[in-house]
């Protein structure tokens, strides 16, 4: 019986061993998974300004960048994602003013890179690329931050105008609702 025991030990270890190898492999893939993902994210988050150098790009896409920021706090209290705070609605709303405002400014130099997506006919086409920034800034004014119904009612105007001038004037497709 002693004798029985010993011979099945080593092969219950190794048997364990191998168990503790598969785990191993599993943890490593899972990690492996998790890195990649992290990777993913920030070439995406850094997509856009990393590798843009023209300082004055670099300024427009944070203007847009900014403006999406806002927009998405609106969104997300208008679909109950988000407690609606009036004065977080406000701000949101004043930076969308104040940044639509800034938006012929801001491309008044025409800058093109390989990485940007602004189409040249910005330059060709201005009163009507002015026209459209001056109608986006007509409907960051038009948001009703009072209530959530408002929102409902008003937000929808602002990401039209957001969408109309990506359509004519932004090379990549319309990915999100502000793309
Ligand atoms: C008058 C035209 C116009 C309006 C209005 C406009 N955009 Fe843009 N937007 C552009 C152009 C052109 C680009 C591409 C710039 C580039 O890649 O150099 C852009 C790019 C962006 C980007 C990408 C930034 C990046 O880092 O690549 C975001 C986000 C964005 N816009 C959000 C918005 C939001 C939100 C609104 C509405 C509140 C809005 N835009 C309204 C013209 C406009």
């Amino acid at each position: 019986m002693i004798y029985w025991l010993n011979l099945l030990r080593p092969l219950k270890r190794r048997k364990y061993a191998a168990r503790l190898g598969h785990r191993r492999i599993q943890l490593f893939a899972g990690l492996g998974l998790v890195g990649l993902c992290l990777g993913m994210l920030s070439a995406d988050l850094n997509a856009g300004s990393a590798i843009i150098t023209d300082k004055d790009i670099r300024a427009r896409l944070a203007l847009m960048r900014e403006q999406k920021a806002a927009l998405l706090t609106l969104s997300d209290m208008m679909a109950g994602r988000r407690t609606f705070y009036p004065k977080t609605a406000k701000a949101a709303r004043r930076v969308l003013i104040e940044n639509t405002r800034k938006i012929p400014r801001h491309f008044a130099k025409q800058r093109i890179e390989p990485n940007s997506h602004a189409q040249p006919e910005i330059w060709t086409r201005w009163q009507d690329f002015e026209t459209r920034a001056q109608a986006a800034r007509q409907a960051a004014k038009q948001i009703n931050v009072g209530s959530v119904n408002g929102l409902r009612r008003s937000l929808p105007a602002m990401v039209q105008a957001c969408h109309s001038c990506h359509q004519t004037y932004r090379a990549t497709p319309n990915r999100a609702i502000t793309h």
